[in-house]
């Protein structure tokens, strides 16, 4: 079995990462990125402790030639990519991207900036935590930043949560508030959101590594 053992639901209504038995054991996991992966560095700092209990075993992208796998190289982790376009259709993009992070044999996989909706078979396997630019359930979706701006949002945030089937709709395991500025544009909010997102993402991977989660009747928990 995993350091982690993942039992995900035969009935899919509770799924739960348990903490590892041994406490100088770290929590692999597999972190999925698509851009500039400035959550993946902070986890990748945060992992250089040994007390913080993780180890990323890998790191995938949907594409090849972005600084998020750059990152990884730099840091001497593993990394693979899976576009998308490879496969002849969105199933076997599923099923091979479940093979390439099954080959890490992760209890959890983070996707931390990753622009593709995962499939049936890689959240059938492992519990999924996701990173989101906005206090879900508002602004869910690709444009997050620039949809708080457009509806004249004056807060938004960030929320780390459990992924479902759906967009940006699973369960919530933390949040981070930021006042919009009247003069920010997309990007300097983005730059103010990134600035708690980053320590809220470390914190809560780190506690679900060494603690483990719950997901059951809609409700994601970390003891
Ligand atoms: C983050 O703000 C994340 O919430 C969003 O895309 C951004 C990725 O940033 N989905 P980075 O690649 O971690 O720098």
């Amino acid at each position: 079995m995993d350091a982690a053992a993942v039992g995900r639901p035969r009935l899919g209504i509770v799924s739960r990462v348990t903490a590892p038995a041994g406490p100088h054991e770290p929590t692999g996991i597999v972190v999925l990125v698509s851009g500039s992966g400035t959550n993946l560095q902070a986890l990748i700092d945060a992992a250089a402790d040994p007390a913080y209990g993780v180890r990323i075993l890998a790191v995938g992208g949907d594409r090849a030639g972005i600084t998020g796998l750059h990152r990884a190289g730099a840091a001497g982790i593993p990394a693979f990519v899976c576009r998308v376009e490879d496969h002849d259709s969105r199933a076997e993009w599923d099923a091979a991207l479940t093979g390439r992070i099954g080959d890490h044999a992760p209890a959890f996989v983070v996707s931390a900036g990753f622009m593709k909706l995962l499939g049936p078979e890689v959240l059938g396997r492992w519990t999924v935590l996701n990173t989101h630019p906005a206090l879900l359930p508002n602004f869910p979706g690709a444009h997050a930043v620039r949809d708080a701006l457009a509806a004249g949002a004056t807060e938004t945030g960030c929320t780390v949560h459990v992924v479902d089937a759906g967009v940006d709709t699973g369960p919530v395991l933390a949040q981070a508030r930021v006042a919009v500025a009247p003069d920010d544009t997309e990007a300097s909010l983005h730059e103010r959101i990134k600035a708690v997102e980053h320590p809220l993402l470390v914190e809560i991977v780190g506690r679900a590594a060494r603690e483990g989660i719950t997901v059951s009747d809609g409700k994601a928990t970390i003891p």
